[in-house]
């Protein structure tokens, strides 16, 4: 066995760069024990190492920026508290670039080589699908704040989520398009490159048909397209009354400019997806008067978020997205789990985070229910003049 001393400098974004240090990281020389050695080194330093794993770069960058503060602010409130067990928490974050077998690699190594206690992500729920087999496997306890799809909490019981699944969002969408805008003929458009996508727009079709709605046509893409003006065209003839567009942002954004230019005058509409200062930057003026679903609104007059929100504009400057509000509290339940919990052992770790209940977080009461999902609230947005405008909450 030796001990390396290794830092680690990510570049986060072109204009920040985000430090992270592990101190003493192990090398462990053979391939089978690694996990105990570095476990029980974890046990015996007076820091608690967590893995992050975001998207930093690439199409979805947003993302993965977003929830890295979220949790950074975090864990330097619960150090400045005393942190927890009487040790410091220490945050070592690994950029994926979008990409699920970076994702994967970058839990291995998180795991294998940094002797982390629990890892935070994914936020995408195909990336949180390559990394949630790896720590299941490892007895590493894994909180993914955002990944909505049902099947990343199936991979076992190690794997939580913070936030609702895609049944129920999708369901959110449909009701808000069937009863409050009136519409019964809709068209989808999927990214088929993407889990959570391809899952929301059947929970969507499914509940817009049940409520006597008629999906007028169903077209695809896959990520990173950049024209998709043959199926607007297929969309366009169809004459729908919305196009819904479970996506991401960039694509999102693209999308809507695209139908703009072919004269559709349909709103479009989404999910969680769409959260992103940069969705009304790349979808311009073509994206206002459309609408998505998401899990929290920064016009939430409660104390919680009113607070969060003050604390996150002092720290970076910007006001915190959905991405930032649910990492925020993915790293607070953790640590409250972490603080209830009889050892940081794994199994101990998972019983406590599982054990979760009424958790007054900044995206509602936050229980862990047996499947280690939470039960939560959604909000639908309006995109308006090139704001975010909260229109109505819908209830599990
Ligand atoms: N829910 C999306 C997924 O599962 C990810 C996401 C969450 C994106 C929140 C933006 C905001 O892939």
């Amino acid at each position: 066995m030796k001990f390396n001393i290794q830092s680690q400098v990510q570049k986060f974004s072109t204009n920040r760069v985000l430090v992270t240090i592990a101190l003493a990281t192990l090398v462990a020389v053979g391939g089978a024990c690694k996990k105990s050695q570095t476990s029980a080194m974890n046990a015996a330093s007076d820091v608690i190492r967590v893995g992050e794993v975001g998207s930093m770069t690439g199409q979805e960058a947003t993302f993965g920026i977003s929830t890295h503060q979220g949790i950074e602010l975090a864990f330097k409130q619960i150090n400045a508290a005393g942190g927890v067990k009487g040790k410091k928490l220490e945050l070592i974050s690994l950029d994926d670039q979008g990409k699920p077998e970076e994702a994967a690699t970058a839990t291995t190594k998180l795991i294998t080589q940094n002797g982390i206690t629990a890892l935070l992500g994914e936020v995408a729920s195909s990336r949180s699908l390559a990394m949630a087999p790896i720590a299941q496997n490892s007895k590493v306890p894994m909180i993914t704040p955002s990944s909505t799809n049902p099947k990343v909490t199936e991979q076992g019981d190690y794997i939580f989520r913070v936030c609702f699944i895609d049944p129920f969002q999708g369901t959110v969408m449909a009701k808000f398009a069937r009863e409050n805008l009136k519409f019964s003929k809709i068209a989808i458009l999927r990214d088929v490159k993407n889990d959570y996508s391809v899952g929301l727009a059947n929970y969507f079709s499914e509940t817009f048909k049940k409520m006597g709605g008629e999906i007028v046509v169903d077209q695809s893409y896959s990520a990173g397209d950049i024209d998709f003006k043959s199926q607007l065209t297929s969309i366009r003839a169809k004459k729908p009354e919305g196009i819904f567009v479970p996506g991401y942002y960039t694509e999102v954004g693209l999308i809507a400019r695209q139908a703009h230019d072919l004269g559709v005058t349909a709103p479009l509409l989404g999910g969680d997806g769409w959260d992103s200062p940069k969705l009304t930057e790349i979808g311009g003026t073509a994206i206002n008067g459309s609408y998505f679903s998401n899990h929290y609104t920064p016009e939430d007059k409660s104390p919680q978020v009113q607070s969060f929100i003050a604390k996150y504009k002092e720290a970076y400057g910007s006001i915190a997205d959905g991405e930032a509000a649910m990492g925020y509290d993915a790293a607070l339940i953790l640590a409250d789990a972490m603080n209830r919990a009889k050892s940081l052992e794994g199994a101990d770790l998972r019983d406590a985070i599982a054990a979760t209940k009424n958790y007054q977080a900044v995206t509602g009461k936050i229980t862990i229910d047996q499947n280690r999902n939470a039960v939560k609230s959604a909000v639908v947005i309006k995109v308006d003049g090139g704001q975010l405008k909260y229109q109505t909450t819908i209830n599990p």
